[in-house]
């Protein structure tokens, strides 16, 4: 299991569980996708959605461990699945430093793949789940959709406001955490006041684990990322860097604006220079330090929530959890 969590055994082991479930609920599939699905599910991630749905599932007195492991692995398996569909979109090689589904086997069968791990994601949610009723998955899904299409759609645009780009990271991101967090809560049936506390700080640890994300596109290692910085801006797709470094411009006399004029001059994907210079450009204006510190207030707002907890073993998880996320570097 991955390091990351090495100094919780307990949680450690329940994860392992997670990993042996999606295995076998993919191991059922056909013999022709089945080695692909196999490698895809088990190429090692931190696992942070079903992690989440473990701790908050121990939130009550007799928590249900074996549901607990089920519901996070219902998790998991969605977030596969959009994977699988995101490297598509982004016509990904390599994910994690592996070859994607998509780069081994094209389009089509990737498509039908991703399908394929989300409709093994809602076998597990069985039929009478008072934690993860259809409208709740419904309604995740539907953000996710719906943030990945505007984001395709707006590809390109690198004059967003900052609060599309809330809304974007909000859908793709936030809604999976808080979906993890709540879900994990109800199986510990706490109370609908302490599940909505969980679905604010899932969606909270969502919305700044995805600004840090945007912020290692910038000044990440590649060594560790198994990516390249400027990847969003190569793609065309304007983070919270680049928008606050924009931002910063607007201050400026119009002929000073250089990432602003560099950005307006192109015409289809910017050049490997273009992206350098631009990435420089950004880091130079601040764009990355003003974004950490908004990444941090979402952080601060989570462990405001956390300390409100009534089970303290929990909360100390959770926060020794979201302390490490703060600190990674890929
Ligand atoms: C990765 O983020 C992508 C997502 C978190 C969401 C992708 C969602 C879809 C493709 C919608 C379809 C959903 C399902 C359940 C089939 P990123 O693009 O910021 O990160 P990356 O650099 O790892 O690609
Ligand atoms: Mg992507």
């Amino acid at each position: 299991m991955h390091e990351f969590y090495e100094d919780e055994p307990e949680l450690q082991q329940e994860l392992t569980s997670v990993r042996a479930t999606i295995v076998k609920t993919v191991e059922s599939s056909h013999g022709f996708i089945r080695a692909l699905l196999l490698s895809h599910v088990q190429s090692g991630g931190k696992m942070l959605r079903p992690a989440l749905v473990l701790l908050c599932s121990s939130l009550g007195e007799n928590s249900d461990r074996k549901r607990a492991i089920e519901v996070a692995s219902v998790l998991e398996l969605i977030h596969l699945a959009s994977l699988v569909h995101d490297d598509i979109i982004d016509s990904a090689k390599t994910r994690r430093g592996v070859p994607t589904i998509f780069a081994q086997v094209g389009a089509k069968q990737a498509v039908l793949a991703g399908d394929y791990l989300l409709a093994r994601a809602l076998s597990l949610v069985g039929s009478d789940s008072g934690e993860m009723d259809s409208r709740v998955i419904s309604n995740a899904l539907g953000r996710l959709c719906e943030s990945e299409l505007e984001q395709d759609a707006g590809q390109g645009d690198f004059s967003i406001s900052k609060a599309t780009y809330y809304r974007r990271i909000a859908g793709k991101t936030a809604s999976l955490f808080a979906l993890s967090c709540y879900a994990g809560s109800a199986v510990a049936k706490v109370t609908e006041v302490e599940k909505m506390v969980c679905h604010r700080i899932g969606y909270a640890m969502g919305m700044s684990f995805q600004i840090q994300d945007d912020i290692l596109d910038y000044v990440g290692s590649e060594e560790k990322l198994g990516k390249r910085t400027g990847k969003d801006l190569k793609e065309g797709v304007p983070t919270l860097p680049l928008l606050l470094a924009l931002e910063a411009e607007k201050a400026m006399p119009e002929h000073d604006r250089k990432l602003t004029i560099l950005l307006s001059k192109k015409s289809g994907p910017l050049s490997k220079a273009a992206v350098a210079k631009a990435v420089s450009l950004v880091v130079a204006l601040d764009g990355v330090q003003k974004a950490d510190s908004i990444a941090q207030s979402y952080k601060d707002r989570a462990l405001k929530d956390i300390q409100t907890l009534r089970d303290r073993k929990t909360a100390i998880q959770l926060t020794q959890l979201f302390e490490k996320l703060a600190v990674r570097s890929g």
